[in-house]
């Protein structure tokens, strides 16, 4: 709301944003969300092809505390991998709407055991809980993509805060 004009209430509306110089900075600012995952977080990726979803879902699932290689699950619509807590990796591109959405029980993906990241999350708008963490990423250069984070909640307001505190 309005009423505290510059407190954290205000700050809450406006997200976060980021210019990444390289895969390498993408994946290096996707570590540090990681990083700061305890389990039960949820973070959505929204962006067009080869704006860097991946590439940020490789950074967090390497900042959750997984080492191994994390690739596109666009063609198996889901991934697991072991971190400190299990993390889900999931890519909408191929599924056409809701009913295939709910089909495929996002809710499994989800829960406060687990880490839940969704590339083309918009493909699942109505579906998904209010509390979240989205990231658009945009095309500015060849090399160049511009983050905006957006935190949903009381959880993804004291994430942000962390990494803002972090990348200032
Ligand atoms: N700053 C950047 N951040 C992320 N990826 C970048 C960047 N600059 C160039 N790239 C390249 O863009 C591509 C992004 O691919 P990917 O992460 O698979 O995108 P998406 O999952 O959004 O389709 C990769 O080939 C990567 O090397
Ligand atoms: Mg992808």
């Amino acid at each position: 709301m309005a009423a505290f004009p510059g407190g954290a209430a205000g700050m809450n509306d406006t997200p976060l944003e980021l210019v990444s110089a390289g895969s390498e900075k993408t994946r290096q600012i996707g570590f540090d969300i990681g990083r700061l995952v305890t389990g039960g977080e949820l973070i959505l990726l929204i962006g067009e092809l080869g704006a860097g979803k991946t590439c940020l879902a490789q950074g967090i699932a390497r900042g959750a505390g997984f080492d191994g290689i994390v690739s596109s699950p666009s063609f198996v619509l889901v991934r697991e991998y072991q971190g400190r807590v299990p993390i889900f990796h999931v890519d909408l591109y191929r599924l056409e709407g809701d009913p295939e959405v709910t089909e495929l029980g996002l809710d499994e993906f989800m829960g406060e055991d687990r880490l839940c990241i969704i590339e083309w999350a918009e493909r699942a708008a109505g579906l998904l809980p209010p509390d979240n963490l989205s990231i658009r990423l945009e095309h500015l250069a060849p090399e160049q993509r511009r983050l905006s984070l957006k935190p949903r909640g009381k959880r993804y307001e004291d994430i942000l805060r962390q990494l803002s505190e972090q990348w200032n």
